[in-house]
């Protein structure tokens, strides 16, 4: 059984990156300029982009973090996006979600520059994606492209069962995987709340991509012996044992799944670095084709 470290790929991915961050240095250009907006304190959220941040230190790129109070008006959101969309010095920005429930979601991502949209959550760049055409790919998704490429993993002609029809992992992730391109090439089912049979669907699955936010949901009976399982999940469950109170678990209730499978995904260390490694490739691509 083959544990799909995330960690290392993404330390991999990092290290390249950085190489090309010098290139940019030495034939004295501009260095990538990732920033991100975070309204409020939720801490997911916070924790996310400092991890987001720090890897920007990492590989050499320019950050900043606009801070904003959880009572910043939808309006004052807008004219924060506006600033950046015209400011010359960003390369590429994200504006954290989920934002707080006064301001709309849609509206946040229609106003971001496409060309800025590191996150590729633009209708434009959700289109040009759908159609194949050059676009920034959305971080999570993408994150899982790069893993189950660099481990090699056959795609090709395969079934992959994705569970979870959100715009950000589940829908794109099944376009992501059905597109003619390695990896790619799958037969994919997308799944969701309304799936009546998913337990049939999972056991016919080679590949199962798990995106839909329940702790522990895809049981070790869910899963055909030899399948891949990708744990797009994440969740902070209660456990007095350890120091700070908590421990992260997935979507996928590891041990039993592992013991079936012939690659899988932990958590943490599996899809979470993958998509910062994602996203810094995004801002790299953002300076690179200007
Ligand atoms: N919240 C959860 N995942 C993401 C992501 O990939 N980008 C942004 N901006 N917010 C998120």
């Amino acid at each position: 059984m083959i544990v799909l470290d995330g960690k290392a790929t993404s330390a991999a991915i990092k290290d390249e990156i950085a190489v090309e961050v010098e290139k940019l240095k030495s034939a004295g250009k501009k260095v990538p300029h990732l920033a991100a907006i975070l309204v409020g304190n939720d801490g997911a959220s916070q924790t996310y982009v400092n991890a987001k941040v720090k890897a920007c230190e990492k590989v050499g790129f320019e950050s900043t973090l606009v801070d904003l109070p959880a009572n910043t008006t939808e309006a004052d959101l807008l004219k924060t996006i506006d600033d950046l969309n015209n400011n010359p010095e960003i390369d590429g920005f994200i504006v954290q979600l989920p934002l707080p429930e006064h301001i709309d979601e849609d509206k946040v991502t229609l106003r971001v520059a496409p060309e800025k949209d590191v996150d590729g959550f633009h209708p434009e760049n959700v289109g040009r994606m759908s159609l194949g055409l050059p676009t920034f790919l959305p971080a999570t998704p993408n994150g899982v492209m790069e893993m189950l490429g660099r481990y090699n993993i056959e795609t090709s002609g395969k079934h992959c069962v994705v569970i979870g029809r959100s715009n950000i992992v589940g829908t794109p992730m099944s376009i992501l995987m059905s597109r003619n391109s390695n990896p790619g090439n799958a037969t994919v089912t997308l799944t969701h709340s309304r799936t009546s049979n998913l337990k049939e669907v999972c056991l016919s699955a080679d590949i199962i991509i798990v995106a839909l936010g329940k702790p522990n949901f895809l049981t070790g009976d869910m899963v055909k012996e030899g399948a891949v399982v990708v744990d797009v999940g994440i969740h902070r469950i209660e456990d007095s044992t350890k120091k700070s109170g908590f421990r992260l678990v997935g979507d996928v209730n590891y041990e039993e799944v592992a013991a079936k499978c012939s690659a899988i995904s932990p958590v943490p260390g599996g899809v979470g670095p993958m998509t910062i490694a994602s996203l810094l490739q995004n801002t790299l691509k953002a300076i690179k084709s200007k």
